[in-house]
């Protein structure tokens, strides 16, 4: 059954407004669902919640542990269905629209402020798509995250006599091979099947350059999913994964970063949320760490944009939190510290012309530049492991596939290769 099908089904299960009691104040209270929970994410969002606090509102924090948001998924849908949604949760990419289909999320709520702030023309147009159904805006964008990142601690890197980030796959295995030589973790690496994934649409990326990247994994190509070029990227992740940690069975992303933080690992392949745990720890970038492009990626953005979507609710209140919030989110103040924080960029475009004015650091300057170059080349793709491009169904089969490899001592890449495709079909 196709994905929009499945929601509504077990929504319709449920009778879709019950009134969840609203905490009594002045102004009203919302509820927001988000994921946000390492230290560095933690800090961003409390940024909003003051900010939202400030205007008088109540804020209900509905933090769902979990990187990648799969856990949070699982506790929005079961609110759903027994009919109490929050004012508002984080949802990105296609599944908006799914969700939008369901009749759940507001299209009005939004419609006055979207206007007077201008988010037309304050938004990419990309962007701007993603958080539309039908022609409103049911979301708001919050930030753009770059997926295809390497993290790299330049100490630990002199200390095993490496003398330069690499930028080809070889160069990246001979950095390893230095660093596991030198007794460090040479690439941090927690094995959940997102941060998987998140490794393995880089080294696709890497390998099968942004046209096969696309075509593998935007528009689930047969051919592209089953050819010698997936076979050959699958190859390159079995031996990048013979670096990981192999203490990151299950870890959180976060508890991988702090391994190069405090120089027991090299390396991370990580989104620039990595970043929020480098500036909570009071580290410089470009000098007390490195971003790089994961190697052979530097002429392309995998992206991934974080937008909190707006629920029906009964209680006024609760709209004018929505619309406060909505308000705070595409303000430049806001946009600034949430990203300085979060280690992303903002979404409007105005400010990513201009990123040294707003005091952004080298990374995300670096971003910001290579999103706007990217976006004219099409090199701007959106990230599969991040929720972009395609809907959860398919991404969970592209999951499944690409950690039982990754784990299965036995696996073949070509193998591999068939079984993605036969349960991305399956899953669509
Ligand atoms: C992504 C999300 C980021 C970050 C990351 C780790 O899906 O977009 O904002 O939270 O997961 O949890």
């Amino acid at each position: 059954m196709h994905s929009t099908l499945r929601l509504a089904a077990a929504i319709s299960l449920a009778s879709l407004f019950s009134l969840s009691a609203q905490a009594a104040d002045s102004k009203g209270s919302v509820e927001v669902v988000h994921w946000w929970t390492s230290g560095g994410e933690k800090a961003a969002v409390d940024v909003l919640k003051a900010q939202v606090e400030k205007d008088g509102f109540t804020w209900k924090d509905g933090a769902v542990a979990g990187g990648g948001g799969a856990t949070a998924m699982t506790v929005l849908k079961s609110r759903a269905v027994a009919g109490n949604p929050p004012g508002v949760a984080q949802i990105k990419g296609p599944d908006i629209q799914d969700w939008a289909a369901t009749g759940l999320l507001d299209p009005d709520v939004l419609k006055d402020v979207a206007k007077q702030e201008n988010w037309d023309s304050l938004l990419d147009k990309k962007v701007a798509d993603t958080v539309k159904y039908d022609g409103d805006y049911v979301a708001v964008p919050v930030n753009i995250h770059r997926i295809n990142w390497l993290w790299i601690n330049p100490e630990v890197f002199k200390k095993a006599g490496i003398d330069k980030a690499p930028t080809t796959l070889d160069e990246f295995y001979a950095a390893a091979d230095k660093l596991k030589a030198a007794g460090f973790i040479p690439l941090a690496h927690g094995g959940q099947p997102w941060q998987d994934s998140t490794v393995f649409e880089s080294v696709v990326l890497s390998v099968m350059g942004v046209d096969g990247y696309k075509k593998a994994l935007v528009d689930l190509d047969e051919n592209a999913l089953t050819g010698p070029e997936m076979v050959k990227a699958l190859t390159e992740l079995k031996k990048v994964a013979t670096y990981m940690d192999p203490d990151g069975k299950g870890q959180d992303w976060n508890l991988e970063a702090a391994k190069v933080i405090n120089g027991k690992a090299g390396m991370q392949i990580m989104g620039d949320w990595a970043k929020s745990e480098w500036t909570l720890a009071k580290k410089t970038a470009g000098k007390d760490y490195q971003c790089v492009a994961f190697p052979g990626t530097e002429k392309a953005f995998l992206y991934n944009i974080d937008s909190l979507v707006v629920f029906k609710q009964k209680d006024k209140g609760t709209a004018a939190g929505q619309q406060d919030i909505a308000r705070k989110v595409l303000g430049e103040d806001f946009q600034k510290v949430f990203s300085t924080n979060k280690g992303s960029i903002p979404v409007r475009n105005d400010m990513l012309a201009d990123m040294a004015k707003h005091g952004f650091d080298a990374c995300a300057q670096t971003a910001a530049k290579d999103f706007l170059a990217d976006a004219k080349t099409g090199g701007l793709q959106p990230s599969m492991a991040h929720n972009m491009a395609t809907t959860l169904a398919v991404q969970g089969a592209f999951f499944d596939v690409v950690t039982n490899y990754i784990n299965d001592p036995k696996a073949e890449p070509a193998d591999a290769a068939k079984k993605l495709y036969a349960a991305v079909k399956a899953a669509k």
